[in-house]
């Protein structure tokens, strides 16, 4: 049963807005607090070198090719953020049917990997696992008469996460919803002598139209053949969401996410609540372009909305956010 409130005092001898009259008294009854640990800074790349290029559809993010990558990656440890992740603008070019560049070790998130692993020690690298940047049909996994084939997805899945580790990735973080991916990428990890190395899985993630300018940004939505609606969750579910996390932590998730984030606050809480895990949720790319679209014009002030609404994630039970606002969330949060 849940905690019911009685009365706890009324008034006027109960007055709650004596605790909000100042700052240091606000401050002092605050149950919740953003930090710069909390932050996960998803990051677009692509090839080429000194170069950037706008997302169109989200303002102030730009995919970087790997030598500005790496710049941005310092900066980010420099400001205390603990983890990037990456995400890859692939070459129309390779992407195929069976999606193998996915695991080719010469891949552009590999060489952005090993490139931040080399050059910016004390920052956790994580890579997403799925075939989407890769496949010509632009789905996680592979497409075969209409169909999205789940054990042969997964075997490409296993290869992919196995090439992103041996580049130096700390974190896999598996976004493609196939049913059995955590326990296969866990065993295939250790067998290769990975122990150490996490699993953070996208074990909530919905069949959401918030992540177009996503899709727009590493190039798959022009390839993209149907929804995703087969393998991602139906937004209208919250007890298969926790069905779908018990089965990921059982199969060895370290850590898991639920996506996206602001509409699925009440199932972050469903999934702390129930496990206790390290949870984190994804302020995806569709919520960072209304926020930002809005601000842009004048209409929201960028950055109160963007720390009321980490702070929000926090108090829905996350132990941290990914967020495309990472890095001036980290600033905001050094000057105050
Ligand atoms: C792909 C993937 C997606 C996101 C992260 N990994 C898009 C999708 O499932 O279509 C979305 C992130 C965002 O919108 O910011 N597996």
């Amino acid at each position: 049963m849940p905690k019911r409130f009685t009365t706890l005092g009324h008034y006027p001898t109960t007055r709650l807005r004596r605790n909000r009259g100042e700052d240091w008294s606000r401050r002092l009854i605050a149950e919740n607090r953003l930090s710069v640990h909390d932050l996960i800074w998803p990051v677009f790349v692509q090839e080429g070198s000194k170069s950037r290029t706008p997302v169109e559809s989200m303002p102030g993010v730009d995919r970087l090719s790997i030598d500005l990558f790496v710049e941005a990656a310092k900066e980010a440890r420099d400001l205390g953020i603990p983890a990037i992740a990456i995400f890859p603008e692939t070459d129309p070019r390779a992407k195929t049917p069976d999606a193998r560049e996915a695991y080719n070790p010469g891949n552009l998130v590999c060489r952005a990997t090993s490139a931040v692993k080399k050059a910016v020690p004390g920052i956790g690298i994580m890579t997403d696992v799925a075939l989407d940047p890769f496949n010509s049909d632009g789905h996680d996994g592979i497409v075969r008469d209409g169909r999205i084939l789940n054990d042969e997805s997964v075997e490409a899945l296993v290869k992919q996460a196995i090439v992103q580790t041996e580049a130096g990735a700390d974190i896999q973080a598996p976004s493609d919803m196939m049913d059995g991916r955590i326990g296969a990428i866990r065993k295939a990890l250790d067998v290769k002598g990975y122990q150490h190395e996490q699993i953070m899985s996208y074990a909530a993630k919905y069949a959401s139209a918030f992540y177009n300018p996503f899709r727009d940004a590493i190039g798959s939505s022009g390839a993209l053949k149907g929804d995703k609606k087969t393998y991602q969750m139906d937004y209208a579910n919250s007890d298969e969401a926790l069905r779908e996390v018990g089965f990921d932590i059982e199969e060895g998730a370290d850590m898991v996410m639920v996506k996206p984030g602001m509409p699925y606050l009440d199932v972050v809480r469903r999934v702390k609540d129930a496990f206790g895990v390290p949870t984190y949720a994804y302020q995806v790319s569709g919520e960072y372009a209304m926020l930002r679209g809005a601000a842009d014009r004048g209409w929201l002030d960028w950055n109160k909305v963007l720390i009321e609404t980490l702070t929000g994630f926090k108090r829905a039970g996350c132990d941290g956010i990914l967020t495309y606002g990472a890095v001036d969330a980290a600033r905001l949060l050094k000057s105050t």
